[in-house]
């Protein structure tokens, strides 16, 4: 089922690619390979238009991703020949176990609660090899954002405002290809590091928080934390 966030995804996802074609996918995908070694059977949760999938596949690696939204499903299918599958990473259920299971560029920012984000980690755990490592990649910006950038004569004006009373950043996105306007608004869940460890602390698990895709460690005000997790 397709809710309303997921049927603005399909306007979105046409123009994913579009707004991150300078994105530095490099750094990501050298920060995935160094952090999952040896691991060659990887499942992607909410892997959007199929960029990193890819990039394994080709790397020989075995892949699988999941995404709530039909249209990158439909769009991550043209890069990608292994499995993607239309799925919620609250509820998925697939008959495998992985080495390695990637989250990249805030997903789980699209959660609603600590609630909703344990219940992820717990379904994925399940879903992961012991020894099996697993990265979170959140989006931890508490600001009020103003910013418009251009790509290759297309216009994207992205307005965040922070609420800190409920967690949440609010954002407007208005994109304009050609003459047209799309709005594209949505929430993101913006944790506290704190909180997080008093949930994976529960379990049989080995973690830590880094960012800048590397091995320095976040702190709350970093812009992006990664959270390394090795199941024991
Ligand atoms: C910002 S995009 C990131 C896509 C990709 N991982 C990347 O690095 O470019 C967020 C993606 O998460 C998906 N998503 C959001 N909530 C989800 C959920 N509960 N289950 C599965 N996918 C979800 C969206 O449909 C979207 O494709």
């Amino acid at each position: 089922m397709i809710d309303e966030l997921y049927s603005d995804y399909y306007k979105y996802s046409d123009f994913y690619d579009i707004f991150n074609k300078y994105r530095n996918y490099n750094r990501e995908l050298r920060f995935i390979l160094r952090m999952t070694k040896n691991k060659k059977w990887v499942l992607d949760l909410g892997c959007g238009t199929g960029t990193h999938l890819n990039v394994l596949e080709n790397l020989g690696y075995k892949v699988y991703g999941i995404d709530k939204s039909e249209r990158m499903v439909l769009l991550a299918k043209e890069k990608v020949k292994s499995p993607i599958l239309q799925a919620d990473i609250l509820t998925y259920k697939i008959d495998e176990k992985f080495d390695a299971i990637i989250s990249m560029h805030s997903v789980f920012n699209h959660l609603k609660s600590y609630e909703e984000f344990e219940k992820a980690l717990v379904n994925s755990l399940n879903h992961l090899n012991n020894k099996g490592i697993m990265i979170i990649d959140l989006d931890n910006r508490k600001s009020n954002d103003d910013v418009y950038d251009r790509v290759d004569g297309n216009k994207r004006h992205l307005e965040c405002f922070y609420s800190p009373k409920y967690n949440r950043q609010i954002r407007t996105t208005t994109f304009t290809i050609g003459l047209k306007d799309f709005i594209f608004e949505h929430e993101y869940f913006i944790y506290d590091i704190k909180k997080l460890e008093e949930i994976l602390k529960k379990y049989d698990i080995t973690y830590t928080f880094l960012t800048n895709f590397s091995i320095q460690k976040a702190n709350k005000s970093s812009n992006r934390v990664h959270i390394l997790i090795k199941k024991v």
